[in-house]
């Protein structure tokens, strides 16, 4: 039997070759060719027997899950540590990656658990004055300040720790491969071999990595197929608010949002975001409009802004932020044919305040409203929720989640609702609009 040979593989396409070179032959790909050693299993090696359990055995050993005790983490986490997960924590420098860590192992440490945080970016006393300033001194929380990947290998093995962070995935380092720190090799090799000392260890593992300014992880999307979740932090400029969104996530849900607020001793829980995001909304002003959506499992009521103004431009300007811009097009064209609206000549600017990033095309309505509102300069009822998918025929359909958006919506205090037309139990104290076009629903707001 011939011996396995090295072969270089592809990172874009997958094509195999057995020589190295600079161009991958199949997709063109320019430094895109790995080298990858085959498997070292000595030959006749057994493989061990394999542990089979039935579908309901698997439903009836829960996953036991560490909670954390920061109620917004462990939301975005969907409900707490579980046992051998890999966390990517990814956002801007200075967001508050590093104090969010520091809080989560001293809350651990705090509960009994036992933490232990690598930092490969601060000095032990700079994290100690941290903690100290964040009131997150616990003993049971082990510290270390080290770069090298063997070394913090051997740390995270010699206890039985309930989560280990490592602060930041680009600054660490490893002996066995070429290339310094934050270099793509580097970067996959040290995040898979700390994925793999996770599931056997059963520590949960956080490895924070800076987003570049493109918005990705430095190595673009590299890390996120490597971990079981991803979160990203995020904030609006100049804002306290800061959010963290699970975009990936194999143990809960996506698109799930925690709210924290950047105080002067660390980020602090928020206990009503939706209040806190409709803060400042101007109130009777033309162009706002509040969409009731859900982020996750979480109904939240946040502010769409529409600037419809006239344009110069043979190509008018659209630009959506927190809103897919594909959509925009796509309402934007919808409210031209089926109500009326001219918008040919207008530039239209679209922004979700607070930062907030809607996903659900639940929030067709809300962007279809603030647009029309700022363009016929009128103002929405101040009391008025929106949500509801709009069709490419100017229909609207019904979204999930109806009683949790309507709630929430009264709950803050909000007396009408516009929705698409659909069977509903008068179960909320507050006013339902219902609708079956975009352009019945507009009139019913923008009389
Ligand atoms: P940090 O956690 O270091 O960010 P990252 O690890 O994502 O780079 O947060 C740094 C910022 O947060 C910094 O501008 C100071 C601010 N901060 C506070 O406002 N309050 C605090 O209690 C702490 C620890 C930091
Ligand atoms: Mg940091």
């Amino acid at each position: 039997m011939s011996k396995p040979k090295t072969v270089f593989v592809c990172r874009e396409c997958g094509a195999v070759t057995p020589k190295w070179l600079g161009r991958c032959p199949t997709c063109r790909a320019w430094d895109s060719l790995e080298e990858e050693k085959p498997p070292q299993t000595p030959s006749g090696a057994q493989a061990k027997s394999p542990e089979l359990i039935s579908l309901v055995q698997a439903l009836t050993t829960p996953e036991p899950r560490a909670t954390s005790g920061l109620t917004e983490l462990d939301r975005v986490l969907g409900g707490g540590l579980v046992q051998g997960m890999v966390v990517l924590v990814g956002g801007e420098p200075g967001i508050g990656k590093s104090t969010l860590m520091l809080q989560l192992a001293a809350r651990l440490g705090r509960s009994g658990h036992k933490a232990l945080y690598v930092s490969a970016e601060e000095s032990v006393r700079q994290v100690g004055l941290r903690a100290r300033r964040l009131g997150a001194e616990a003993l049971e929380v082990m510290l270390m300040a080290e770069t090298g990947l063997e070394t913090i290998k051997q740390a995270v093995t010699r206890d039985n720790y309930t989560a280990c962070i490592v602060d930041s995935i680009q600054t660490v380092r490893s002996s066995e491969l070429a290339g310094g720190a934050g270099s793509v090799g580097q970067v996959r090799h040290c995040a898979s071999e700390l994925a793999a000392l996770a599931k056997e260890t059963g520590a949960a593992v956080f490895l924070v990595g800076h987003v570049t300014k493109e918005g990705s992880l430095a190595g673009p999307r590299l890390l996120e197929h490597l971990v079981d979740t991803v979160l990203y932090f995020e904030s609006e400029p100049s804002m306290r608010l800061r959010l963290l969104r699970a975009v990936k996530n194999r143990f809960g849900a996506t698109d799930e949002v925690g709210v924290f607020e950047m105080t002067d001793s660390g980020l602090s829980t928020v206990k009503n975001p939706s209040a806190m995001l409709l803060e400042h909304r101007p109130e009777g002003a033309p162009g706002s409009a509040v969409c009731a959506a859900v982020n996750g499992t979480r109904p939240l009521l946040v502010e769409i802004q529409a600037l419809v103004s006239p344009s110069g431009l043979a190509m008018p300007r659209r630009q959506a932020l927190g809103v897919d811009q594909g959509r925009l097009h796509m309402l934007t064209a919808v409210l031209s044919i089926h109500t009326g609206l001219d918008l040919s000549t207008s530039d239209v600017f679209i922004n979700v305040a607070g930062g907030v990033k809607l996903t659900e095309p639940a929030s067709d309505l809300a962007v279809a409203c603030a647009m029309a509102s700022s363009l016929r300069n009128r103002p929405l009822p101040p009391d008025l929720v929106c949500f509801g998918e709009v069709g490419l025929a100017g229909e609207l359909r019904a979204v999930g989640r109806t009683e949790a958006r309507l709630a929430e919506a009264s709950r803050q205090g909000f007396g009408r609702a516009l929705s698409a037309a659909q069977s509903q139990k008068k179960t909320q104290k507050i006013r339902l609009l219902q609708a079956k076009r975009l352009e019945d629903a507009l009139e019913m707001v923008l009389d």
